[in-house]
């Protein structure tokens, strides 16, 4: 047995996350992770980009149709009710709603989750003065504990899961994942859910490998996060980012390109792992969709959808769904 003290502490997560992941071939590592405090200001910056239109798409559909998406979002009972949001980040759309909920005298708490403590405590402290009436119940998460703590919570709920982070699930984990989110779900409560659909390839491409850097920069945080926490030796000039879009299988994906053979420490794990001269680490999956895709989607789901909101140009749906009777 091994005494060293390094691999008698029980690993984190991250680091039990990053073993496996580096060991398979391809080598891959979840996009979970790229949100630590760092990479969500990151994102913010890409969500302000010229290229990337999702976050501007929604916002537009939010704008347009606010009063009837609050209306179709609102639990079909009478009584208070939780606005549940998953990957809630900055929540910049979701103001637009939250305002329509308090313009209509809603009774409900905002409960927003997201797995970046500095972007939560920067949403709620921006709500508390821009809404004071409104009342937050935040919670620090990722999606697994918050699908169970969703399966807890008593009382009617309205569940938004924004921005197309569905498209962050490979087909297979997204249809388990609708499929745990529905199961709590009564028939008057509403889920709306946020996809980016199939567009121009090259306007989906430079969405995900802007010109100013902010993208790459983002995916290569990562790689930072785990010289930081789990003391990795990644030489950052030696790697680069890579995107690729294809029309078949609606998929963008973002990898991490080892620029040349390099071996990496990750003391941590008490491993090296080796890097073939462009060899690429997976790091996400944005898979964009059609509408008949979602229908079927949501009937594989067992759901059936209530309405759909799309913007002029037909660049993201927001589309509200509810348990059959
Ligand atoms: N949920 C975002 C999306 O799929 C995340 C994202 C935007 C992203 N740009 C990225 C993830 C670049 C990895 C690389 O649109």
């Amino acid at each position: 047995m091994s005494s060293s003290s390094t691999l008698s502490r029980p690993l984190s997560a991250l680091a039990q996350h990053v073993a496996t992941g580096l060991r398979q071939t391809p080598k891959a590592l979840s996009s979970m992770y790229f949100y630590d405090d760092a990479g969500s200001r990151l994102f913010q910056q890409i969500m302000a980009l010229p290229e990337y239109y999702p976050t501007r798409a929604e916002f537009a559909i939010f704008e347009q149709h606010g009063a009837a998406i609050a209306e179709a979002l609102r639990p079909a009972v009478n009584g208070p009710f939780a606005l549940v949001e998953l990957g809630a980040g900055d929540g910049s759309k979701t103001k637009v709603l939250l305002r329509e909920f308090l313009r209509t005298d809603a009774d409900f708490t905002y409960a927003p989750v997201d797995i970046s403590a500095g972007a939560m405590s920067g949403l709620v402290n921006g709500l508390q003065q821009e809404m004071p009436g409104l009342q937050v119940a935040p919670v620090v998460s990722d999606y697994a504990t918050a699908l169970s703590q969703l399966g807890s919570r008593p009382g009617s709920k309205g569940v938004l899961f924004l921005g197309s982070n569905i498209g962050n699930f490979a087909p297979a984990d997204r249809l388990s994942f609708l499929r745990q989110l529905a199961a709590p779900l009564a028939p008057a409560d509403r889920l709306l859910i946020g996809f980016d659909l199939q567009k121009d390839p090259r306007r989906i491409r430079a969405a995900y490998d802007d010109s100013q850097g902010v993208t790459a920069a983002f995916n290569l945080n990562l790689l930072t996060r785990l010289n930081r926490e789990l003391h990795a030796d990644f030489d950052l000039a030696n790697w680069q980012h890579f995107t690729d879009y294809s029309p078949l299988s609606g998929a963008v994906r973002s990898f991490l390109v080892s620029t040349r053979a390099q071996q990496v420490r990750i003391p941590a794990l008490d491993e090296t792992f080796q890097f073939a001269a462009w060899e690429v680490i997976h790091t996400e999956n944005s898979f964009k969709f059609t509408l008949p895709q979602i229908e079927e989607l949501a009937a594989q789901a067992g759901l059936r959808v209530v309405d759909t909101f799309t913007d002029a140009d037909t660049d993201f749906a927001d589309v509200v769904m509810a348990a059959h009777e």
